[in-house]
């Protein structure tokens, strides 16, 4: 009997090795071309004698200033406890999920939500922008359901795991003094060798996209990392998306792919002018010539959007002022109030930036935009404003309340004349609401339903909420609620909290009303501890789930989703 245990056991160890092995040689491209644009990583970090010394300089300042800080020890840091805690492993695919109700067939496909989830203890701060990228997928065929997650298996993440440490500068080290010792012995340890930056610094923990048959997972600092998903639902990370070296710059977060035409439309910002540069990629995959896009000052552009024929970049005043981390002891991003939103409206297919019409529109901050669209003279814009953001809100000790009231995230229309110049704003929703989706089908056109995440005071998702941009808004409430432009909340209830809701449309036929499908996204319930993904109608925001699919794992509170169709899963198991 044991015998046959053992050998049961070393049948299952060697089919494991195979499918690792297979993995590995997918992974590897021995033997055979490698797919145009992507660059495979072998970065070469150094563990001699200077790199020791660097690490012990860096624990004396890490020690000399917490030593001076009022709060010795430190308090644990909010966004890497409770449910904003990472996970200490990947998943390896988990088939046959327990599912309670039906899995629609519109739903067979891999839907993944990405977030950070960082690998290593941080040395000192940490930001929730700092994490290490975890994609969480859910493969689902025929009603059954596999868990995975994954690290995107980046140049830094490589690195850490070489040393078995953290070694790279994060945001949340980047106050004061600390801060820029923080930045210098980082370009010592790059200037020695000590760590490879040459395929960049990148996480790609914020967001993913599909194109041209490459799933990429995104943070707009570095370029985008090219994922794939196995047939049995598993991910793996091939390399970095440089386009044929066409891409010297960093990509944003949240590119827009127009169903119509089949292109992307890109941009990234840079510390140096222009600042922003804009890029079309074509239905194929060939990235065209920068575009420059240039602004007064560095600032952080998160989102844009397109419509039909323009592209719509936001200059906001959020600007990088390295100063302000020495002098004042902030973030060296700052908000100033003081200065106007300015919202460029560019031709989408200009070669050079005079044709961009700026407008004016009062002081503001958005991460996010749900979409846009051309009306007559106008582009319309439908989008999450703040009315400043302090970036110190995802950073630091735990705190009760770390949306103050001025980030909390309304939804807007926005207007900008072509004829007039003029620019005009509208408020279409209580705060907060944040992670705008729509039908994606509908990207760059005129439409109709926005789906909106509402946050809770501490930054946790609290319930889905269903927006008619066609019905008015009612005027004097104090919180989202059902009536007037709202027409459903998907509420999740007591100690419940989700992430953005990721559209699907249930066919795949124009003559489908645009709000015929349904909405998945994960959810954490923070009572038992464990995690879920809800699938929502979306057509009736029906308080009874479609379905929930159990997993075996906790996910942690992320960024940005995504869906596969069967037919991209295909598509991309070519690269
Ligand atoms: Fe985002």
């Amino acid at each position: 009997m044991a015998t046959l245990w053992l050998y049961g056991r070393g049948r299952a160890a060697m089919a494991e090795k195979l499918v690792e092995e297979k993995k590995q040689q997918q992974l590897s491209y021995k033997g055979r071309a490698r797919p145009p644009g992507i660059v495979l990583l072998n970065p070469k970090p150094s563990k001699g004698l200077t790199s020791k010394i660097l690490d012990c300089a860096e624990n004396l300042i890490v020690k000399l200033t917490s030593r001076l800080s009022s709060h010795s020890p430190r308090p644990p840091l909010h966004y890497l406890s409770g449910n904003f805690g990472p996970v200490s492993a990947e998943t390896p695919p988990v088939n046959d999920l327990p599912v309670r109700g039906h899995l629609p067939d519109c739903l067979n496909g891999e839907f993944m939500r990405v977030g950070p989830n960082p690998r290593f203890v941080p040395i000192a701060g940490y930001h929730w922008f700092d994490g290490d990228g975890m994609v969480h997928g859910l493969r689902i065929k025929n009603g059954k359901a596999t868990y995975v997650s994954r690290f995107v298996k980046t140049s830094k993440l490589m690195q850490e795991e070489f040393f078995g440490c953290a070694k790279y500068g994060k945001i949340g080290d980047l106050k004061g003094v600390f801060g820029l010792l923080v930045v210098l012995l980082q370009m010592l340890r790059a200037s020695q060798k000590a760590l490879d930056v040459s395929y960049g610094f990148g996480t790609g923990n914020t967001a993913l996209v599909y194109h041209h048959g490459k799933l990429l997972a995104l943070q707009e600092l570095d370029k985008p990392y090219v994922l794939k998903v196995l047939e049995d639902g598993d991910l793996l990370t091939l390399g970095i998306m440089d386009y044929e070296k066409r891409l010297a710059h960093p990509f944003t977060a949240h590119p827009k792919v127009d169903p119509v035409t089949g292109e992307m439309f890109t941009f990234g910002c840079s510390l140096t002018p222009p600042y922003v540069t804009y890029r079309v990629i074509s239905k194929d995959g060939f990235m065209h010539d920068p575009v420059p896009i240039t602004i007064p000052a560095p600032i952080l552009m998160h989102d844009f959007a397109i419509t039909d024929r323009y592209a719509i970049f936001m200059d906001l005043p959020f600007y990088f002022r390295p100063m302000a981390m020495v002098k004042e002891n902030k973030l060296p991003y700052v908000f100033d109030p003081m200065k106007k939103a300015r919202f460029g409206v560019l031709p989408r297919y200009a070669k050079n930036e005079h044709e961009i019409r700026w407008f004016e529109l009062p002081s503001c901050f958005i991460f996010h935009n749900a979409n846009a669209w051309e009306e007559g003279d106008e582009v319309v814009l439908i989008t999450g404003r703040c009315e400043d953001l302090d970036l110190e809100m995802f950073n630091g000790p735990v705190k009760e309340e770390v949306i103050p009231r001025s980030f909390r995230c309304e939804l807007y229309e926005m207007r900008f004349n072509l004829t007039t110049g003029l620019a005009s704003q509208k408020k279409l929703s209580e705060s907060v609401v944040n992670f705008p989706s729509i039908n994606e089908t509908y990207t760059g056109r005129k439409q109709r339903y926005v789906y909106g995440a509402l946050l809770d005071g501490a930054a946790k998702v609290d319930g889905i909420a269903k927006f008619d941009l066609h019905a008015e808004p009612v005027a004097g409430k104090e919180k989202v609620e059902v009536g007037g432009n709202v027409k459903g909340i998907f509420k999740l209830g007591p100690g419940k909290f989700g992430s953005e809701a990721v559209f699907v449309p249930r066919g795949h036929d124009v003559a489908s009303e645009e709000d015929d499908g349904y909405l998945i996204f994960l959810v954490h319930d923070a009572n038992t501890g464990k995690s879920s993904v809800y699938v929502a109608d979306a057509k009736t925001m029906s308080a009874d789930p479609v379905a929930v699919v159990d997993l075996p794992n906790r996910v942690p509170y992320g960024f940005h989703g995504l869906f596969l169709t069967e037919e991209q899963l295909r598509e991309q198991a070519n690269i």
